[in-house]
């Protein structure tokens, strides 16, 4: 196994940080690995707000529910959805963009910006630093775009808080491949046998870690997954020129 694959497979969040900051050059090379993924026609509708000033960050931790790790991290990345910046294209060459109207334009937008963080985190993994993606973004985005002076045609997908870590957290143990491989066509079989192996997993390591009242993962995520847990999102999408009605 080469130290590449080596580093991707020890992942896991961090989410406490030491009081150090991230060097220039290895935020530059962090980001430039950001930008180097693939991406939709090479539209290259994703643009990355960098934050390191103290009040922006202790904002964006109050607006995403409270989640101190943002305000500990001396980096936070925000990813942008942005069509904003293939509009003025379409305005240089006198055409029209419709694309952000639909669905197709906010899951290009959303995957590519996602490619995007997973290129910031294996480098930033790579690097020895530590990384937790924040969803908690979509909570409030109405107060993430003001704050962030996003223009028309752009959406905060999600952030990624990094730094050195403090300590090096536990690796979270994933569903049995059988749940994620398929080979050739999707196969139903044994999914419900790997989620109560999994759920059994789960449960032991919530308690090593203390967290046992999290039950397990088909508990926690099902428990979840009963609410739409950010409804601005659509609004505040709509509102962004992100209809959604095509
Ligand atoms: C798009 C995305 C959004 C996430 N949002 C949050 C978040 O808002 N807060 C948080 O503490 N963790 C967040 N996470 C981290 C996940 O909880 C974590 O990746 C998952 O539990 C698996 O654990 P691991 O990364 O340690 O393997 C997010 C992860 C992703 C990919």
């Amino acid at each position: 196994m080469n130290e590449m694959i080596k580093t991707i497979q020890n992942h896991r969040s961090i989410r406490s940080f030491l009081d150090k900051d991230i060097e220039d050059d290895l935020l530059d090379d962090i980001i430039q690995s950001a930008q180097a993924m693939p991406n939709s026609i090479n539209g290259q509708q994703t643009s990355v707000i960098v934050i390191r000033k103290k009040e922006t960050k202790a904002r964006i931790a109050e607006l995403t529910g409270g989640q101190k790790w943002i305000d500990d991290a001396p980096v936070f990345l925000v990813f942008v959805m942005d069509f904003y910046k293939t509009r003025l294209a379409a305005e240089k060459n006198g055409l029209k963009q419709v694309i952000q109207e639909s669905v197709e334009g906010t899951m290009v937008g959303t995957f590519d910006a996602g490619l995007n963080m997973g290129g910031a985190i294996i480098s930033a993994e790579s690097l020895g630093l530590g990384i937790v993606p924040i969803g908690g973004v979509r909570k409030n985005p109405e107060d993430i775009i003001e704050l962030l002076g996003l223009p028309e045609y752009t959406f905060p997908v999600a952030g990624l808080a990094i730094g050195y870590p403090l300590d090096p957290s536990h690796k979270k143990p994933r569903l049995p491949q059988k749940a994620f491989r398929h080979d050739e066509k999707y196969n139903v079989e044994g999914l419900k046998e790997a989620i109560d192996q999994y759920d059994s997993e789960m449960k032991s390591y919530l308690s090593e870690i203390g967290r046992q009242q999290e039950g397990n993962w088909s508990q926690y995520t099902s428990n979840i997954y009963q609410n739409v847990y950010y409804p601005k999102v659509y609004p505040v999408l709509k509102q962004q020129g992100f209809q959604n009605d095509k």
